[in-house]
C-alpha cells in the first residue's frame, strides 16, 4: 500500500497541467469499450469473444504481444462510428487528467468492407473531437492566413469558462505500408491542416519494414513544412538509427537502442525525445524505470517530454508517468512543473498556441504548491 506521501504525490502530479506529445489513438482506448466491442462482434460471431477476453485483461505484455493486441484493436475499431466513440472518449479521458494540450496520433486506415477511406476514418477522427462534452477542444488552425487563430471546434461563447484541451493531430505512417501508402497519408496531412492536423509520425512493428520505404514520403512532408516525428530504436538497428539522426526530424519517439556516438550526435542536434517509461519497461527495453535513459537525458539538459504512448495498452495515464519521475528519480515538483512546461517549447503548433499554453501554466504556477 502506498503511504501518505505517495497519495499526496500523485494527486499532485493530477492537478499538474501536462502536455502529452506521444499517444496514439488505438493505444488509447478504455477496456471497458474493448470489453464491450468485443462482446458485440463476438454476438455477430464474427470473433470468439472467450478467445480475446483474456488477451484485452492482460497485464505486462511483450513487444510482439502488443502488435498482435493492436491487430485485434484494428478487428474492433472497423468502422466509422466506432472511431468516432474512441476518439472521444480517448481525448475526455486525457482532459481528466489534466493534459492540456493533446497530440494525438493515429494510422488512417483503409477497410473497404467498411467503405473506409484514409480520408473518411480521419473524418470519423475529427468527428470524434466535435462530440467531446466534458471540455472545449481547441484546435489549431494552421492554414490560417495570419497563422494565428485556434479554432474552438465543440464549445459555445456561453461555456467559454469551461475548462479547455488543446489539441493537434499526427497522421502515422505504418511501418508495414508501402511508399505510395506512405505518401497518401502525407498529402492527406497537408489536406487536412485546416482541420487540425499537425504533422507526421513514422510507427508499427519495428521488426517491420525498411527506412528507405518511407524515406520519399518523409522528405515529401519535410519539403512542404510538415514537422515530423519519428519512433527510433525500439530494436537495435544501427543502421536505421543512423539514418533517422540524419534525417534530423522534430522530434522523436523511445531512442532506447542508441549507442555511445549516436547519444551523442543525438545531443548535439538536441532533437526532443518523447519519453515513454511505462512503454519501455512493460515491452522490456529497458529493465526498470531506475535505468531509463530518462535520467541521462535529464541530466544532461535535453530537450525530453514525458508521454504515454499507449496509456490503454500499458494501463497507465500520464499523471502516472510523472509520479514514476518523482518516485525513481527523486525530483521535486518544482522540477516536475518545469519538465512539463518546457514541452510546450517542442508542441508542433505555432507560437500563438505556445502562448496560450504558457498562459496555462502561469496561472498554474500561481495555484500549484511547490
Ligand atoms: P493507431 O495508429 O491509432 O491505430 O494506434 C495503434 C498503432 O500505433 C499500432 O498499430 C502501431 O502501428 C502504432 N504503435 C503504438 N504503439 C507503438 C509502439 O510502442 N511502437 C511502434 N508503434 C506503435
Ligand atoms: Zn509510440
Amino acid at each position: 500500500m502506498e503511504g501518505d506521501d505517495d497519495v499526496e504525490m500523485r494527486e499532485w502530479c493530477h492537478a499538474l497541467p501536462k502536455i502529452e506529445l506521444h499517444a496514439h489513438l488505438n493505444g488509447s482506448i478504455r477496456d471497458s469499450t474493448l470489453l464491450e466491442l468485443a462482446k458485440r462482434l463476438g454476438e455477430k460471431g464474427v470473433i470468439v469473444f472467450e478467445d480475446v477476453e483474456h488477451i484485452i485483461m492482460k497485464y505486462g505484455r511483450s513487444l510482439p504481444e502488443c502488435f498482435q493486441l493492436f491487430d485485434l484493436f484494428h478487428i474492433l475499431a472497423t468502422d466509422h462510428e466506432t472511431v468516432t466513440r474512441i476518439t472521444k472518449e480517448v481525448i475526455e479521458d486525457f482532459a481528466a487528467e489534466n493534459v492540456v494540450y493533446l497530440e494525438l496520433r493515429t494510422t488512417p486506415k483503409k477497410n473497404e468492407a467498411k467503405g473506409m477511406t484514409k480520408r473518411s476514418y480521419m473524418k470519423a477522427v475529427i468527428d470524434g473531437l466535435r462530440a467531446v462534452e466534458t471540455v472545449d477542444v481547441v484546435l489549431f488552425d494552421s492554414s490560417n492566413e495570419n497563422g494565428s487563430e485556434s479554432t474552438i471546434i465543440n464549445g459555445t461563447s456561453a461555456e467559454m469558462k469551461r475548462r479547455k484541451i488543446y489539441m493537434g493531430l499526427l497522421l502515422s505512417i505504418d511501418r508495414r505500408e508501402t511508399t505510395t501508402a506512405a505518401v497518401e497519408t502525407v498529402d492527406l496531412a497537408v489536406e487536412m491542416k485546416d482541420l487540425g492536423v499537425v504533422g507526421i509520425d513514422l510507427s508499427g512493428n519495428p521488426v517491420i519494414g525498411e527506412w528507405q520505404t518511407y524515406l520519399p514520403a518523409l522528405k515529401h512532408a519535410k519539403e512542404v513544412g510538415l514537422p515530423i516525428t519519428l519512433h527510433c530504436g525500439e530494436v537495435p538497428n544501427k543502421k536505421e538509427i543512423q539514418a533517422m539522426l540524419d534525417f534530423c526530424p522534430q522530434r522523436m519517439g523511445h531512442v532506447c537502442y542508441l549507442e555511445e556516438e549516436e547519444w551523442k550526435t543525438l545531443k548535439s542536434l538536441k532533437i526532443p525525445v518523447e519519453i515513454c517509461l511505462t512503454s519501455n519497461v512493460r515491452t522490456e527495453r529497458v529493465p526498470s524505470v531506475e535505468y531509463h535513459h530518462f535520467v541521462d537525458l535529464y541530466n544532461a539538459k535535453h530537450p525530453l517530454a514525458l508521454c504515454t504512448d499507449d496509456p490503454g495498452l500499458f494501463s497507465t495515464s500520464l499523471s502516472n508517468e510523472y509520479f514514476l519521475v518523482a518516485s525513481a528519480f527523486g525530483l521535486s515538483k518544482g522540477e516536475m512543473l518545469q519538465i512539463s512546461q518546457k514541452a510546450v517549447e517542442y508542441i508542433f503548433a505555432d507560437s500563438e498556441m505556445k502562448k496560450s499554453l504558457m498562459k496555462v501554466f502561469e496561472d498554474a504556477q500561481r495555484k500549484l504548491v511547490l
